[in-house]
């Protein structure tokens, strides 16, 4: 059996869909319950719960990824989903690895695609055959993977899929660590690291608003990084939204900063939309300088 009837209304025209890999936490919970919102009391929220094997490379951790389909549907329970959908592999690759997948093209190659090739086409590829199977009428996605959440964005552009895509803002724990499935890999002193990573972001957060341009949020987010223990950056980069292009270093305006870390053995991700206000001095026309360790 794949699918599980958790009761509720009976489902009408408008149909909101989360996908999760499971290990679900607060993050995925108040996806549901937008989606809830979004649906209405008389449309139907599905979540779907598959470990996409397509969007894991070679030494990642698929086979360790934490899977817990009990705790899953009880924590489901209460927060407005309807069905849940959770297929084996030979459902949904009911031939194997596709053929035929779709491309999250230049998007795929930059920051995670460089440091994860081939991760966001094996989402795309999952999201949109999970699209297929589900049929949503509005899909909802974290923000915390802003450049998955972009993919998906130019993918249902691109190629025309009719569903409203929704970004819902990234859920986090009181000290400012974002929700993910990956924290249960942290031991305390990794946790403890790891805030490294939201405390960066609000320090360039803090440098864009106050003038200082692109070099010095950059900076202000690099030294917070650099100076904590047991960080190792991947990537720290701020960002055109719409496209993931680094911007320039006169930019100022909407930017995402976007920073990659292994702390102890676990990769994180985390990002914060920004707003660059005119610098107080001329910081050049030169592109930024390389942020990528
Ligand atoms: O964000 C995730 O959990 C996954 O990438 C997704 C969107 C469910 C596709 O496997």
């Amino acid at each position: 059996m794949t699918d599980w009837t958790l009761g509720g209304p009976a489902p009408t025209d408008r149909r909101a869909v989360v996908m999760t890999m499971g290990a679900l936490h607060a993050g995925h919970l108040a996806l549901v319950r937008r989606a809830r919102a979004e649906a209405g009391p008389g449309g139907q929220v599905l979540v779907t719960i598959f470990v996409n094997p397509l969007q894991f490379g070679q030494g990642e951790d698929l086979d360790a990824y934490p899977r817990d389909l009990e705790g899953d549907l009880a924590r489901l329970a209460d927060v407005g989903a309807d069905v849940v959908f959770a297929p084996e592999p030979d459902v949904v690759y009911p031939d194997g690895d596709p053929v035929v997948r779709v491309s999250a093209g230049r998007i795929g190659e930059v920051l995670e695609g460089a440091s994860r090739p081939g991760h966001l086409d094996g989402v795309l590829t999952v999201v949109l055959k999970l699209m297929h199977l589900t049929r949503p009428d509005v899909a909802l996605f974290g923000a915390k993977d802003a450049q998955q959440l972009l993919a998906v964005r130019r993918m249902v552009r691109d190629l025309d899929l009719e569903v409203e895509v929704l970004g819902v803002p990234t859920e986090r724990d009181a000290d400012g660590l974002a929700l993910s499935s990956r924290n249960a890999y942290l031991s305390a002193a990794d946790r403890a690291s790891a805030l490294a990573l939201s405390s960066a972001l609000r320090a360039g957060d803090a440098a864009a608003a106050a003038g200082d341009g692109v070099s010095a949020v950059l900076a202000a987010a690099s030294g917070i990084l650099d100076g904590a223990p047991g960080v190792d950056r991947d990537y720290l980069a701020l960002v055109d939204p719409d496209t993931v292009e680094e911007v320039p270093t006169g930019h100022t305006g909407p930017a995402l900063l976007l920073v990659a870390a292994r702390v102890g053995t676990t990769r994180l991700i985390d990002n914060q939309a920004v707003d660059v206000a005119a610098p107080s001095t001329e910081g050049g026309t030169a592109g930024q300088e390389a942020s990528r360790d």
